[in-house]
């Protein structure tokens, strides 16, 4: 059988980013800004980006740090704090400021100290965006010292998710970077307004990655990768088309010594070759016709915002990936990094 060389999809989106800001930002938006026309900016921050004030600014240094013939455009989030105010997420998103908001458990990941305590302190915040349609992006996993690390996201499922989406029936919810069986199924089992986000590095790696022969911190992220028959799951919801699934990242660049340390930092930059990666997991699944509609479709009709116009093309290649990348005067260590790819986009 001949194999497929190459593929032409719709521009995609990426629908979970960390861009950073200053030097960081500006050295890592380019490889974001070269595949998708859009992405959704996380806005964990130091610190983070609460009000609409913030995001505007944030916003405006993102697009001030790119060419000027770049269309591509951040679609802003607003981090949730136990303070946040209905009334200030309701107007950034009625300004066309704030595209979603950002739930994190308290101390759940990087930049998260800030983040809810108990969904009961933001219940009218959520009541509000459930009212005007915006969406709720859920960093899934507890935070509580007891729950084993890889347990995290399935007990965060039970303790919290059940509730919320039952509680609020009408609101939209994305739960982010899925990482189990548990929270595919949950997904696909909620009801429409329920969607995931699916990074290529849980379709593409299992625990064994960053804990077998040796300890690798440049694959170590949260929610942690966890047992191959999740990595499967997930790849399987993928690909099935279903419109519940689609693309996020979550690309989350860390200088090497922030990684390469006594307490690393979590986050995988996968970026500079992100839209290769999940175009070699539906090359690998067979699944290659269905790559466009998790990369390009199922993203806006959530969000219900257009199709972008415009395509961008893949061909098969043989492509190395440097060991490490000099970005904002330091050094990051890509994902992939050392390894050659089968993909290579080329317009
Ligand atoms: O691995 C991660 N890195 N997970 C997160 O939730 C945050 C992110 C970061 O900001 O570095
Ligand atoms: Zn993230």
């Amino acid at each position: 059988m001949n194999q497929q060389q190459t593929i032409t999809i719709r521009r995609p989106d990426d629908w979970h980013v960390h861009l950073r800001d200053g030097a960081m930002m500006r050295g890592v938006l380019g490889y974001t800004a070269r595949q998708f026309a859009r992405a959704i900016v996380m806005p964990n921050l130091s610190p983070p980006v609460t009000d609409v004030a913030a995001a505007e600014s944030y916003r405006d240094s993102i697009l001030a740090a790119l060419p000027e013939a770049s269309t591509f455009r951040p679609l802003m989030t607003c981090y949730l704090t136990d303070d946040s105010d209905p009334a200030e997420v309701a107007r950034g998103f009625a300004a066309g400021v704030f595209t979603a908001a950002k739930l994190y458990p308290a101390n759940a990941t990087t930049n998260s100290a800030h983040g809810v305590t108990a969904i009961a302190n933001i219940m009218p915040v959520l009541e509000c965006m459930q009212q005007i349609g915006m969406p709720l992006l859920v960093h899934g996993e507890v935070t509580d010292h007891n729950v084993d690390i890889f347990d995290r996201e399935a007990v965060f499922i039970d303790r919290i998710m059940t509730k919320l989406v039952r509680d609020l029936p009408g609101l939209k919810v994305v739960f982010e970077h899925i990482t189990t069986r548990e929270a595919a199924q949950f997904v696909a089992s909620s009801s429409s307004n329920i969607a995931a986000t699916i990074t290529p590095q849980h379709l593409q790696i299992n625990r064994n990655a960053f804990l077998a022969g040796g300890l690798r911190p440049h694959f170590y992220c949260l929610p942690v990768a966890k047992r191959e028959e999740h990595r499967l799951a997930l790849r399987k919801a993928a690909v099935s088309g279903s419109p519940k699934y689609f693309l996020g990242t979550d690309s989350a660049p860390h200088p090497r010594g922030a990684k390469e340390s006594s307490c690393g930092c979590a986050g995988i930059f996968n970026a500079p070759h992100a839209l290769e990666s999940y175009a070699t997991v539906f090359d690998e699944e067979n699944a290659l016709d269905r790559l466009e509609a998790f990369a390009s479709e199922h993203g806006p009709r959530f969000y219900g915002l257009p199709l972008n116009e415009g395509t961008v093309t893949l061909e098969r290649a043989e492509v190395q990936v440097p060991e490490v990348m000099a970005i904002a005067g330091g050094e990051i260590v890509p994902y992939h990094a050392g390894q050659t790819i089968g993909w290579r986009m080329v317009g």
